[in-house]
């Protein structure tokens, strides 16, 4: 064996091209490649790209403009795109930027490996979807320890149409794996040293995937048999859909001490008239009566979600409505994001809004959120809750770690290491995290 070839990954977008990530430095491993932290010094740079927003997918051309003067400097330098964009535009990409040597799309990852070997020699492309679960192929290189959290993807790519979103078209149809081999994942990553597992999906209240005992298992039962697990502490899950949040999932909420209180659910907007544009098959009242029965069984949980403003003929008034919805819930984070229109999409060619207009309502419902965000973490002070140390922090002895609520938390306390979870009484917040001290 030669010496190890270097690998540079550059990650995009959601944590499912996070995971993605890690999966696929485990398969190149196999190919004699070990990871690096610069484009610089690596034999092959991976872009794994992502397509939801013009800027995140333009983001892409700019980077491997960047990459042309290594290239020019090492001309066995591979450079591959994976990903959503990888996946929406295909050849088109190496048309642009003809030093890309290999794109591959998000089903197509199996063959990475073999796609490696080939880049140099030509252009490889895939992009097919593939009937197989791509997973159970990629295998990976001997497992290292790892840090105490982890995502785990249990369900991949959407069914639903939302009317702005490209993910339907770069994922693909929804497609569930099989509980097993989610489990035996499961097994492993804790073996490996985690503690906390995220299970990840487009929509991932919408698993059903075949159980060890035949038929369809949903989320709920799938959490309730990683609950099983020893050595495994947390589990959360993200990102769902309202219409897919099923009893069983709501009252694990309340009973699966393992499952966290956190929810991740987007609503994306307030007004009916809005949600019906965008094919959301919800309404705002619809939503805020899920969110009673989700607090019902688990009052203390706190909410996040996603909202779009300036979506095609959003109005002051629909927009106000969105506000009420927030005013309404008490969001303890929410992501929000300018409408953006995306080739192919219906919304795309519909009526668009003042973009001026757009970006001084988003300014106003950011500051609505940033409010809420410091209310519920503030509201933390005084409760004990569990923390999953992960990291030193910046003051000597300070250890950081994530509350059962996803807050960071801070606290002073040199006996601990990364992996420890411990009840820590809050004393104070900060703008973007707590402090206390061991309870
Ligand atoms: N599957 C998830 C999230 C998908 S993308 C879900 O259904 O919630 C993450 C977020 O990006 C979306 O919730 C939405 O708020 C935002 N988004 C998607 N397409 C967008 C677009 N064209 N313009 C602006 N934001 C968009
Ligand atoms: Fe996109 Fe809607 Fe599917 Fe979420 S549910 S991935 S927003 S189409
Ligand atoms: Fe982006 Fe693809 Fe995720 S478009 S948000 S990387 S599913």
């Amino acid at each position: 064996m030669g010496e190890a070839k270097k690998l540079y990954i550059k990650t995009y977008g959601c944590q499912m091209n996070v995971y993605d990530s890690e999966r696929m430095a485990e398969a190149l491993g196999g190919n004699g490649y070990v990871e690096v932290g610069s484009p610089e010094e690596a034999d092959m740079i991976l872009l794994n790209t992502c397509h939801i927003r013009e800027k995140a997918a333009e983001k892409v051309y700019s980077e491997l403009g960047r990459f042309k003067s290594l290239k020019a400097d090492k001309p066995d330098l591979k450079i591959g795109v994976a990903g959503c964009v990888a996946q929406a535009e295909g050849a088109e990409i190496i048309a642009r930027q003809p030093m890309v040597d290999l794109v591959v799309g998000p089903q197509s990852y199996h063959r990475l490996p073999e796609m490696e070997r080939q880049a140099g020699a030509g252009k490889v492309i895939d992009t097919d979807f593939p009937e197989e679960d791509k997973f159970a192929r990629l295998k990976g290189r001997a497992k290292a320890k790892r840090g105490p959290t982890a995502f785990l993807t249990v369900q991949e790519g959407c069914d639903k149409f939302c009317a702005f979103c490209v993910v339907p078209y770069t994922r693909g149809a929804e497609v569930s794996r099989p509980a097993a081999r989610i489990l035996d994942e499961a097994r492993e990553l804790v073996d490996r040293g985690v503690r906390e597992i995220t299970l990840l999906g487009q929509n991932v209240n919408a698993y059903h995937g075949a159980g060890p005992d035949g038929g369809d298992w949903s989320l709920a039962k799938l959490i309730w048999a990683l609950d099983g697990i020893d050595g495994l502490e947390r589990i959360r899950f993200t990102t769902s859909h309202p219409n897919d949040m099923g009893e069983d999932l709501i009252e694990a909420h309340g009973t699966c001490a393992k499952l966290m209180p956190y929810l991740h659910l987007p609503v994306q907007s307030g007004s009916d008239r809005i949600l019906k544009r965008m094919n959301r098959r919800h309404t705002a009242e619809s939503y805020l009566r899920l969110i009673e029965r989700i607090r019902a069984a688990r009052p203390d949980i706190v909410l996040s979600g996603d909202f779009i403003v300036g979506f095609p003929e959003e109005t002051e008034e629909d927009f106000a409505a969105t506000l009420a919805l927030i005013e309404a819930v008490r969001y303890g984070s929410a992501f929000s994001f300018k409408y953006s229109p995306r080739p192919g999409t219906p919304a795309a060619e519909r009526a668009q809004v003042d973009p001026a207009e757009a970006d001084n309502r988003l300014q106003r419902l950011q500051a609505l959120i940033t409010r809420q965000q410091r209310e519920v973490q503030d509201a933390m002070v005084g409760r004990t809750v569990g923390v999953l140390f992960e990291k030193p922090g910046r003051m000597p002895g300070q250890m950081v770690g994530k509350s059962d609520h996803l807050h960071s938390v801070f606290v002073s306390a040199p006996d601990l290491a990364p992996g420890d979870l411990r009840q820590v009484r809050i004393e104070s917040s900060a703008p973007n995290s707590l402090a206390g001290v061991l309870a």
